[in-house]
């Protein structure tokens, strides 16, 4: 079942015109993949639909044989425990009135995973290279890349197969942004990240494949070294020329 795999998929937001036009790619168990395009090009509604926060107007999202189907809610638990998200914004993706204990427990609770959760809570903890006494502390006290941290560590902490990350890494400064980049690199040794972004410097330095989307399209996909090398697409190497390279 370690197979995602979107096929034709279209969406558009009421009768507003369609965001996704026909998108095909497939995320297979140890090969991360970053989706990159620019602000609007739909890659959030993408993720949306993966997490089945939406459903495609045409064609199907598969999770191994199963069709993605959000009311079906034994597929939706099956399908919740091997994929996990992590959003961009570290500061409203955590609820300011948990402890940090609480706010990793939630897929635990979601998933009725049974106890004991604090071990498993704190492992998650030091897996994202928190300390231990985090455990018993409020968002607030944490620093945004921290924060960053702890939404990682409810990502993992049921051990999923698959991370959705959107942004995950665009809201912090460039030093933090290199730390995290290199924790989600290491935690990619057990889990596979999508990384939807629109910064291909990030993408390159995690992702094995890249998928370029284009108003909605995808024009352009393939193993990242290729692209980087060789983008085929005008638009992939408009986004290359725009994107400074990060620093090794
Ligand atoms: N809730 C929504 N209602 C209507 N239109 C939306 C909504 N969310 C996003 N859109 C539109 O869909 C398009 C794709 O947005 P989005 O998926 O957020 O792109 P990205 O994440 O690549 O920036 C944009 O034109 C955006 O304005
Ligand atoms: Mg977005």
């Amino acid at each position: 079942m370690s197979l995602i795999s979107v096929e034709s998929v279209s969406f558009g937001y009421g009768r507003s015109q369609s965001v996704l036009h026909e998108a095909s790619f497939k995320l297979r168990a140890g090969v991360n993949v970053g989706l990159v395009g620019e602000s609007g090009s739909g890659k959030s509604t993408m993720l949306r639909l993966l997490l089945g926060l939406a459903r495609p107007e045409s064609g199907v999202i598969r999770y191994g044989e199963d069709v993605l189907d959000p009311r079906d809610r034994g597929f939706m638990r099956r399908y919740r425990r091997a994929v996990q998200a992590v959003f961009q914004d570290p500061y409203s993706s955590l609820d300011p009135r948990q402890k940090v204990e609480d706010i990793v427990a939630e897929p635990l609770r979601a998933l009725r995973i049974p106890g004991p959760h604090r071990p498993v809570i704190e492992a998650a903890l030091a897996d994202v290279g928190l300390p231990a006494d985090a455990i018993s502390r409020y968002p607030h006290e944490f620093s945004g890349g921290q924060r960053q941290r702890i939404a990682i560590a409810r990502a993992i902490v049921a051990r999923p197969q698959f991370i959705l990350a959107d942004e995950a890494v665009s809201a912090l400064d460039l030093s933090t942004r290199i730390r995290i980049v290199d924790l989600l690199k290491d935690l990619s040794k057990t889990m596979t990240i999508l990384l939807v972004s629109h910064d291909l410097a990030v993408v390159a330095a995690l992702c094995e494949e890249i998928i370029v989307l284009e108003k909605g399209r995808i024009v352009e996909s393939g193993r990242t070294a290729d692209i980087l090398k060789q983008p085929q697409h005008p638009y992939t190497r408009k986004l290359l020329a725009s994107v400074p390279r990060m620093p090794a």
